[in-house]
């Protein structure tokens, strides 16, 4: 049976973990699928482990969309959220509405994801929920705002971990369905936790969130740069080059194919 966002809701009042993956594109998508994750996310870091950019800053929404298309095709039962990128929406709640449509009725995303806090977001997350559209939030770290904040932990002084609280209660108060919190201190996400009712992921932002999510080239040991609080499950990058040097071995001494 397909995820929905007010499942997850109820898995935070039980108590029960929210797992959270990223995908860009058919394979990884199924899957990630296969292996029950609640939420596939096509989040905008494909703009850096997909496409080779340096920030999540240039991937343009014909973009996401293409990949988002492809990862619907992979997804079956996990609740598929689709990363709004940089510019899609900032501008009015009106742009939002455009961007996030396209997200629905074109690649079948059942969610949206955009980065940010009150009053200007939560406004736009108040607009998009009006027009039927499930909104997940992204507070702390927002690379995005990469220009602004650099890639560092977020929330570290009391005035900044107020706004960020602040921002956390402001779209759940919009209607966001659960929010994630990037790289910011444990107790500020516990104390964001324990004050929303709706489901906190967290990334690099300790034990107590009611999710955790990874970017899956990070899980995968496919990324040639990570950050310090991801975790590799695995050693893809080094499986695939001993994978490729077994293959050309064996096209080179004519093992390869058989007779
Ligand atoms: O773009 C992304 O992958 C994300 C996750 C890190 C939450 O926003």
């Amino acid at each position: 049976m397909p995820v929905t966002p007010q499942q997850l809701i109820q898995r935070k009042q039980q108590g029960r973990s929210i797992v959270v993956l990223t995908a860009w594109d058919y394979a990884i998508g199924q899957i990630l699928d296969q292996a029950g994750v609640e939420i596939i996310l096509v989040g905008d870091s494909l703009a850096m482990v997909a496409l080779g950019y340096e920030t999540t800053l240039p991937v343009t929404l014909d973009e996401m969309l293409h990949h988002a298309k492809a990862v619907r095709r992979g997804v079956k039962n996990a609740l598929l959220v689709v990363d709004l990128p940089f510019l899609s929406y900032q501008e009015s709640p009106q742009q939002a509405l455009q961007s996030a449509g396209r997200m629905l009725k074109e690649a079948g995303a059942q969610a949206v994801k955009l980065e940010g806090g009150y009053p200007a977001i939560a406004e736009t997350v108040s607009r998009l929920v009006q027009a039927g559209i499930p909104v997940m939030g992204h507070v702390g770290l927002t690379p995005q705002s990469v220009r602004q904040l650099g890639f560092k932990q977020q929330g570290k002084s009391p005035a900044s971990g107020e706004r960020i609280l602040a921002e956390a209660i402001a779209l759940e108060q919009a209607g966001a369905f659960a929010i994630v919190i990037e790289h910011v201190p444990s107790d500020l996400a516990l104390q964001i936790t324990q004050k929303l009712t709706i489901p906190t992921i967290g990334i690099g932002a300790g034990v107590h969130c009611d999710g955790q999510v990874l970017v899956t080239s990070d899980l995968l040991g496919l990324s040639t740069w990570k950050p310090p609080f991801a975790k590799s499950y695995l050693n893809l990058h080094d499986l695939i080059i001993k994978a490729v040097q077994n293959f050309s071995e064996e096209v080179r001494s004519h093992q390869f194919p058989e007779p």
